[in-house]
């Protein structure tokens, strides 16, 4: 019985009783919770886990995992990602003991222009830079994947496509996750000869679950990129068939700006936390920043002795991250066009100032803090986290932004091209009273990249590995991920219940808390809203891909509201 008590008070980390998710009927909880390996991959694909840990097998380092993880993710989840997109890798080369962090995400056409999804009278034409050619900005996935290859790689470029190009050739059965893309973008889909033909039925109609989907102009476009490199993309017919396809629909792309394409090395943002050191992606993503302001708020707060779940830890996690988020709206964008104040925003002073802040009787209205309309972001996306046996780490979220990105193929070539061009706000808001300063930063220019919410994230101890995650979900990514690094951290809970408990958002605006189910108990949920919070219960989308070190040894978790593989090796 002690025994018994005892190992419930691990497995909560306190006494508190937490809400968790679990895994949905069909599945086996083994396939989300890998244990005690030598290695570790955990992404939202099942082929792509098992490709991955392939390459890992047959004696590839971590980039060439990162880079068969990247190419087979584009095929196994083409509403979420691909070829047409773009992404962040946070890598943890454990010789160097050194993060790097890299940017290849897209990047706006040179024939961008600030009023360019604007009406004559300046209002915003949203569907223009959510579906269709205009909607495309120059996609970055390709160009990083091969120069962070060429750069750190050991097996060669075209054995690390293979399992890609196989997976793309021979099929996979239709999932649940896939199949409500296909249902909800089916519209879009229709509308382009070529995604018609390879994702709807030959009457228009959305597959069943368990249809084959295979792509094979996306598998002879894999096999051009395997042969050439970045030019079997960038160069060459299938960067001409991109541009004729967009321009034959009234995009803007051009040759020049798929030659010009460049994925840059970044800085990561970094945060003494709790006696380790959290390494997040910065600007161009508003991710990481805010992760870490999240967590620094809620440090001298000891939500610990409150208990998981309870009254007064919602209370103030919702509050940190609705602070967190008047800074985005307020500071961030492409620190290439406008200087974003990472060091002022990271300050130890300024986020005890905050941590002061936060600590209120009350929910704090929206208004009462700064009110500056943020810029639209859609849900999806997707993340992978890998260890190898050297004690390096990845953590990588990539993105063609909405399901199926602008709903445009280029013709021949199977690339589905994103639609992140939406990820800019298209002007500042009309709630914007104070001036300029709110997305202002982020608004469309040439060669600008649009502000990302992407947040893969790295976190050591005793400058050994310690964690790798991150999660699709829009701006809800830089919540999850928080969360998730409290529940384990602070709380101390195992990785999987880290995962897998209750998760809350508040963005600011709206003045909403959001709360996923299996919800909080009804009894906090009661005081929450007495203390003024605006609850809603919502899906919040995210899906957390964690890998953590103990003791020698990897755990993942992949997480078990979706699809995917946590797979030890
Ligand atoms: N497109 C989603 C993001 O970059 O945050």
């Amino acid at each position: 019985m002690r025994a018994f008590l005892l190992l419930l008070l691990l497995i909560v980390g306190c006494s508190h009783k937490v809400n968790i998710v679990s895994p949905a009927p069909h599945f086996d909880r083994s396939k989300y919770d890998a244990k005690a390996s030598k290695a570790m991959v955990a992404t939202q694909g099942e082929a792509t886990s098992k490709a991955t840990l392939s390459i890992l097998e047959k004696g590839g380092n971590i980039i060439d995992a990162f880079v068969t993880a990247s190419f087979t993710i584009s095929v196994e989840r083409p509403h979420s990602t691909g070829l047409g997109g773009g992404g962040f890798l946070l890598y943890y080369h454990h010789a160097e003991n050194k993060v790097y962090a890299f940017d290849f995400r897209e990047v706006a056409p040179i024939l961008s222009t600030s009023d360019m999804f604007l009406t004559k009278e300046g209002e915003v034409q949203s569907l223009l830079s959510q579906e269709g050619a205009l909607a495309v900005a120059t996609p970055g996935l390709v160009a990083g994947l091969f120069d962070i290859h060429q750069r750190f790689g050991r097996l060669p470029w075209s054995e690390i496509i293979a399992p890609a190009i196989d997976l793309a050739r021979n099929g996979f059965p239709l999932y649940d996750h896939l199949h409500t893309a296909l249902k909800d973008r089916k519209h879009l889909l229709a509308a382009d000869p070529e995604a018609r033909k390879t994702f709807l039925m030959s009457d228009g109609s959305v597959p069943r679950m368990g249809t084959v989907i295979r792509q094979e102009n996306l598998a002879m476009t894999l096999e051009k990129i395997a042969n050439k490199g970045r030019d079997g993309f960038y160069k060459g017919k299938v960067a001409e068939a991109i541009i004729k396809t967009v321009r034959s629909k009234r995009g803007i792309l051009t040759l020049k700006d798929l030659r010009d394409y460049k994925m840059k090395e970044r800085t990561p943002v970094f945060s003494n936390y709790k006696g380790l050191k959290v390494f997040s992606m910065p600007p161009p993503s508003s991710g990481g920043i805010h992760v870490i302001q999240i967590l620094k708020m809620l440090e001298p707060h000891q939500l610990k002795k409150m208990g998981p779940q309870s009254i007064e830890a919602v209370h103030l996690t919702a509050n940190s991250m609705q602070r967190a988020f008047v800074d985005r709206a307020t500071y961030l964008g492409d620190p290439d066009f406008q200087s974003v104040p990472v060091k002022e925003l990271l300050d130890e002073k300024y986020l005890s100032a905050l941590a002061k802040e936060i600590k209120t009787e009350k929910a704090i209205r929206a208004q009462d803090i700064k009110p500056i309309s943020l810029p639209y972001e859609s849900s999806d996306t997707t993340h992978f986290s890998i260890a190898d046996g050297e004690g390096n780490m990845v953590a990588s979220t990539q993105t063609i932004n909405g399901w199926f990105g602008s709903g445009v193929i280029a013709q021949g070539t199977g690339i589905l091209l994103n639609n992140e061009m939406d990820d800019f706000a298209q002007k500042v808001g009309a709630q914007n009273l104070f001036g300029a300063v709110g997305g202002g930063r982020n608004l469309v220019q040439a060669k600008k990249r649009p502000l990302s919410s992407m947040s893969p994230t790295i976190i050591t101890k005793n400058d050994k590995p310690f964690l790798a995650l991150g999660s699709p979900s829009g701006t809800r990514i830089i919540t999850c991920v928080a969360q998730t690094i409290l529940n384990t951290v602070e709380f101390g809970m195992p990785l999987f219940e880290s995962v897998a408990a209750t998760r809350i958002h508040q963005q600011w605006l709206p003045d909403i808390l959001k709360i996923e189910e299996p919800f909080l108990s009804e009894k906090v949920e009661k005081k929450l809203k007495v203390m003024g919070h605006n609850i809603s219960h919502e899906k919040l989308g995210c899906s957390i891909q964690a890998i953590k070190r103990e003791n020698g040894l990897w755990y993942g978790v992949s997480d078990p509201r979706g699809e995917g593989l946590a797979i030890g090796l």
